[in-house]
């Protein structure tokens, strides 16, 4: 949908639908992939099930977001709150990304894509780590779309471990309070050299930011949409940018 608020040029196809503007592709979007669960229930299966089918569609959008020239896409694959969620669930959900990746590799070596995570991975199990540490390992040198994903991650525990390690350093007298600035503390995050996401979007409704990214989302603009993860196509990452460009970022300026 067209945001009349703002004036636009629109950049029209032969069709006559609209096409992406190449100079103003968000470099970074981040993903709250939301509504597996409810996805797999209106179908009379588990949860697990939408679950599956949602890493299925992790594939379609990482090579259209690669297609249009997104730089870094962060995935919200598992929060430091799942962990309350039924144990074997829990369990399916930690096979995802060795799984993902056992299938994927290949193909995200092919596309110069480059894997890395933020989150707090000692807690995964053995063999999920050894695969994301593969996977990272082998894609280091890529230069492609940085795919990031967030696993067991949470915005104010990334806050909390910050601050406790700039305690320290502060107590050791090797960073001295009047030299915090915001730049210092962005390098400090987990997302230390990636760019703050220009783009958030979360899928199934839910209009929330479940303790995601709090500190790099300041400026981003968001995009909601119904759509449960799993019925996202790559028509709705295009709209999602679409909408992006029409919005005019003002960083608090005029
Ligand atoms: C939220 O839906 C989704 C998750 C907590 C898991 C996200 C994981 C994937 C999309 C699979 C891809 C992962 C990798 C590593 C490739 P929900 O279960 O909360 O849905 P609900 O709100 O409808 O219950």
């Amino acid at each position: 949908m067209i945001n009349r608020f703002f004036s636009h040029t629109e950049l029209k196809t032969d069709n006559g639908s609209t096409r992406l503007d190449q100079d103003n592709i968000p470099s970074h979007i981040a993903i709250i992939m939301d509504g597996n669960g409810r996805w797999a229930k209106n179908k009379g299966l588990p949860r697990v099930a939408g679950h599956r089918e949602g890493m299925k569609v992790v594939t379609n959008i990482v090579e259209k977001a690669n297609e249009i020239g997104v730089r870094y896409l962060t995935l919200y694959a598992f929060s430091t709150e799942n962990w309350k969620r039924p144990e074997k669930e829990v369990e399916f959900l930690m096979k995802l990304p060795e799984r993902f990746l056992e299938k994927e590799l290949p193909n995200l070596q092919k596309n110069n894509v480059k894997v890395r995570t933020i989150g707090d991975t000692s807690l995964l199990p053995r063999n999920t780590v050894r695969a994301v540490e593969k996977a990272v390992e082998e894609t280091a040198d890529n230069t492609g779309l940085v795919l990031n994903f967030a696993l067991n991650y949470g915005g104010r525990h990334e806050l909390v471990e910050m601050v406790k390690v700039l305690g320290e350093d502060i107590a050791e007298g090797t960073v001295n309070p009047e030299d915090i600035t915001e730049n210092l503390l962005s390098e400090r995050l987990l997302t230390q050299g990636l760019p703050d996401p220009d783009l958030l979007i979360r899928t199934s409704g839910e209009i929330r930011l479940s303790n995601f990214m709090l500190w790099q989302l300041a400026y981003s603009e968001f995009w909601f949409t119904e759509v449960l993860w799993p019925d996202f196509k790559d028509e709705d990452l295009v709209e999602a940018v679409k909408e992006y460009q029409q919005r005019k970022r003002r960083y608090g300026g005029v």
